[in-house]
Parts: C-alpha cells; sequence; structure tokens
C-alpha cells in the first residue's frame, strides 16, 4: 500500500513535478465540542461545534502569549509528540428528509491512522531552497467566515471537492483547481466528500494575532505560495503553508428517498451553513521550542521526520479530553447543537 500517500502527494502537486517535500500527517480527534478559545474566548458553550486535533490543553480560554500549550498539555493527538498545536474545523452533519440530523464521519486519509480529526500539512517553498520562519509562540490565525453564506467576500483556497469513490484514482489536481467549489457539492459525492482549507503565508512579523484574527497575515501579493509569489510590504515574513485537509464519509447518506425532494443537496455545516461558504479553520501554535523551524529547515516529509520525536498512532489517537459541556454529537439530533437556523446561498 507504499504507493498511496505517494500518489496524493504528487496529485496535490500536480503541477510541480519535482519531488517536493512537505510535512503531512495526522491529529486524530481530540474532542468535538462547542468551543472557541479564537474567536470566543471564554464563552462555555460557544456558538457553534467543532472538531479539534492537538495538545490536550485545548480550552475556553488560552490567551496569548501567557497561555503555553506546550508547558499545559501532557499529550498530543497528532503523530508529531512535540506539537501541542489545536487544529479545529466546523463539523458537518447530514439533513434527512425529515428534518433531522446526523454528523458525517470521516475517512482516515490515505496512508495515516487516526479515529476522526483532520490532515494537517506544513509545506515549504517550493523552490526547495528558501526557508519560511516558523510561527512564533502565541501565534494563531483564522481562515474564512463562519457567516459566510455566498462567493463574494470569501477568502481564497477554501474548497470542497465531489469523489466518485474513495480515493478515487486519478485523485485530481491540486486543492481548488479543476471541479472544486467554494460552496458545497451540488449533488451526491458518492465517495465522500474533501474539504482543503490553506492558511495565508505572510506575516506581519510583529503580532501573533489580530481583533478579527486574519489582518496580522495575509496571501500573497500576486501569485500564490506554490509559485513562490511575493508577500505584501505590509506583511513581509513568509510563513510555512499551513493546510488542513478533512474526507467527510458521505457514503451511509447515499439514498436518494432521504435526500430532499427537490433533489438539493443535503450537507449543513455546524453554524447552520447549508451552502459550505462558510467553511473555515482554526489555528493555535504550539510547537515545542524550535522544532517546527528544524523540521522545515530539514525539509521533513510526511509524517516521519529526523528532526521530530514522533508517536504511534495508538498513542495519539488514545490522546482525548471530555466535552466542557456535554451534549450530543451522534445519532439523529433534532436540531444542530446550539440550535441554529440553517441558511442557503
Ligand atoms: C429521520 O430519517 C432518518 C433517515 O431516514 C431515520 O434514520 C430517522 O429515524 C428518522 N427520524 C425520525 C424522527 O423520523
Ligand atoms: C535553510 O535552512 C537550512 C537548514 O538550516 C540551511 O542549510 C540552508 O542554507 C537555509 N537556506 C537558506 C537559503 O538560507
Ligand atoms: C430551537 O429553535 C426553535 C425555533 O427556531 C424552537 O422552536 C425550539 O424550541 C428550539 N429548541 C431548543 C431546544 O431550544
Amino acid at each position: 500500500m507504499q504507493w498511496r500517500p505517494l500518489v496524493a502527494l504528487a496529485a496535490l502537486l500536480a503541477q510541480d513535478a519535482a519531488a517536493q517535500q512537505m510535512m503531512r500527517f495526522s491529529c486524530s480527534k481530540l474532542t468535538i465540542e462547542r468551543l472557541d478559545p479564537l474567536v470566543e474566548p471564554g464563552n462555555i458553550p460557544s456558538a457553534h461545534m467543532h472538531q479539534v486535533g492537538g495538545g490536550n490543553s485545548f480550552r475556553s480560554s488560552m490567551t496569548p502569549v501567557d497561555f503555553d500549550p506546550v508547558k499545559e498539555s501532557t499529550c498530543t493527538s497528532c503523530s508529531f509528540s512535540e506539537d501541542f498545536s489545536n487544529y479545529w474545523t466546523a463539523n458537518l452533519f447530514f439533513r434527512a428528509r425529515n428534518g433531522t440530523l446526523k454528523r458525517v464521519p470521516q475517512l482516515v486519509n490515505m496512508g495515516l491512522q487516526a479515529d476522526g480529526g483532520l490532515t494537517v500539512y506544513y509545506i515549504p517553498p517550493y523552490d526547495g531552497r528558501s526557508n519560511v520562519t516558523a510561527f512564533a509562540p502565541g501565534f494563531r490565525m483564522l481562515v474564512g467566515d463562519p457567516m459566510l453564506r455566498s462567493a463574494e467576500n470569501q477568502q481564497r483556497q477554501l474548497c470542497h471537492r465531489c469523489f466518485a469513490t474513495v480515493n478515487q484514482v486519478p485523485f485530481g489536481g491540486a486543492p481548488c483547481t479543476g471541479d472544486d467549489t467554494a460552496a458545497l457539492p451540488p449533488k451526491m459525492c458518492t465517495g465522500g466528500i474533501r474539504t482543503t482549507i490553506t492558511f495565508p503565508t505572510c506575516w506581519d512579523g510583529v503580532n501573533v494575532d489580530s481583533p478579527d484574527h486574519r489582518s496580522h497575515v495575509a496571501y500573497p501579493e500576486s501569485g500564490t505560495f506554490e509559485s513562490g509569489g511575493p508577500c505584501p510590504a505590509s506583511h513581509p515574513v513568509k510563513l510555512p503553508q499551513l493546510m488542513y485537509e478533512v474526507i467527510w464519509d458521505t457514503r451511509m447518506f447515499n439514498n436518494p428517498d432521504i435526500w430532499p425532494e427537490d433533489g438539493s443537496q443535503p450537507f449543513v455545516y455546524s453554524m447552520g451553513d447549508g451552502s459550505g461558504y462558510g467553511q473555515h479553520g482554526d489555528y493555535l501554535f504550539g510547537w515545542k521550542d524550535d522544532a517546527l523551524q528544524r523540521a522545515l529547515d530539514a525539509r521533513c516529509s510526511n509524517d516521519k521526520c529526523s528532526e521530530l520525536k514522533s508517536q504511534t498512532a495508538d498513542e495519539a489517537t488514545a490522546c482525548t479530553i471530555k466535552q466542557t459541556v456535554e451534549e450530543p454529537y451522534d445519532g439523529w439530533l433534532p436540531e444542530l447543537p446550539g440550535n441554529w437556523t440553517i441558511t442557503y446561498a
């Protein structure tokens, strides 16, 4: 089965035939709950539900820079045991014809082992030479806007891919190319739906956060990170390209009889988003010392790295935390957690 991760990597980089080194590893499910230390610090519960991976110091309030996830965590759900960062996204639910909702489970990504959670990428510059600056202690950022329900004002590089078969081959090109859509796919995806969330790669070099959690970072001025696009003068420091990948296993819902009678797509994100435009990802840096910088400089690839300590998939999946406010998220639910009204584009 060795070819599988290679296929995924090669496909991701269809536009760059050169062997690209990138860290690609899983962060298994740490918790699923309504907490958001970035956008709603201190709110217990927060408005909508998230799935979270990473260090077990995750909690409602994690103030920069006093709160140090490295010191506060005793385990991580990620493959690299020195990574106590937190990574989180919204959850996806299926809304049946009768109006009840069921959380969509996830497929384990090719070549990795995990219990739900997400696949995390840290991608160094494609030129194979220049280095990037790893995130600073206390750094955090948000990409996407949970309230968005249209393409207007959408940040770049938040996409869905409709799979005809599980781990389909050919896999398709780089994220957000080909038939990828910012909206949720308008039809039944018999092999699942992949989402990719790609963060900005330019930093103002000073602030580890900003009031909207976005303006201290920016996308390259022109071109993309992949093409070596320059950073704007306001955000001159080049960061590694952080990307999340989640493959929603929609197969149990491949039954037209439980889909809406008009054939419209039945999936909704946990913030009541039936459009998909509200997809977002949150990041809170928490690597130990300079581990991430060393791994990037050494061009570490996949989930093994001579510069980093790894743990087994069993150790990673054993790192979980209890919900702070207990509420159900599995089984058929009469409404979304937080009782969101579902809105569409
Ligand atoms: C709603 O529909 C789903 C899917 O068919 C079914 O499993 C569930 O039992 C139904 N719930 C109610 C309350 O009818
Ligand atoms: C990048 O970092 C590596 C490892 O420290 C070093 O060998 C290399 O010279 C650096 N590249 C540049 C362009 O500074
Ligand atoms: C959820 O909201 C609806 C109206 O939007 C309301 O009728 C219902 O009682 C609410 N459910 C709960 C559990 O609060």
